[in-house]
């Protein structure tokens, strides 16, 4: 069986979280596109040159999850190189056997066009700098700043920006529990499998 659920959205949205119970959930393999952009974001050097040598210990690095590697990530990704060079990979993962969840910026609307399930998780970018602080802690105005920073950048960009592909679903967590978001977007993927 060939299944892609598509899952996308900005920094903090919750999409991570459903796209790993999603996974749990139908038993499919789960793609954070995110680290591969953290990956060559903190690995330095030519970033196109990084992410063509890209390997899978590169992913299991201690260093991606910081701030600071997301904005790296941020940066590298506006470079139709570095995007180009993760392309192949990223389709392969999405269209193999046995289903899979991708979550990142460009799922629905790039990478995976024909998955048969969209989402677009989104929440105000208060909510979301507020849930990113309680995790890293500091000034909560300055993770707001970057969490604003990161969206202008990530929504602005000329190649493959953030936005929600015409056929996807929003979900917005703005005002939901974890647990309410997981089952939306299970109850919308069960549909769709069910529908085949
Ligand atoms: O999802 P994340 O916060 O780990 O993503 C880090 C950065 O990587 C994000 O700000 C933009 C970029 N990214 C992207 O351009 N396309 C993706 N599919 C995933 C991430």
């Amino acid at each position: 069986m060939i299944f892609t659920v598509a899952i996308d959205g900005p920094a903090a949205a919750g999409k991570g979280t459903i796209s790993r119970a999603v996974a749990q959930r139908f038993g499919f393999r789960h793609l954070d596109t995110g680290l591969l952009y953290r990956a060559v974001g903190v690995l330095g050097g030519d970033p196109a040159e990084a992410a063509r040598r890209l390997t899978p210990e590169d992913l299991e690095r201690g260093d991606l999850r910081t701030l600071e590697a997301g904005q790296a990530a941020s940066r590298v990704a506006a470079l139709p190189d570095v995007r180009a060079a993760l392309l192949d990979f990223q389709r392969r993962f999405a269209r193999g056997e046995g289903g899979a969840v991708l979550d990142g910026r460009d799922i629905g609307t790039v990478i995976c066009p024909e998955a048969e399930v969209k989402l677009y998780v989104t929440a105000s970018p208060e909510v979301r700098a507020h849930r990113r602080w309680l995790e890293v802690g500091g000034d909560e105005a300055k993770v707001l700043a970057e969490v604003k920073e990161r969206d202008a950048r990530d929504m602005g960009r000329a190649d493959a920006p953030l936005k929600a592909a015409e056929d996807a679903a929003v979900i917005d967590t703005s005002s939901m529990g974890i647990d309410e978001a997981v089952e939306a977007a299970c109850v919308l993927v069960a549909e769709r499998l069910h529908a085949r």
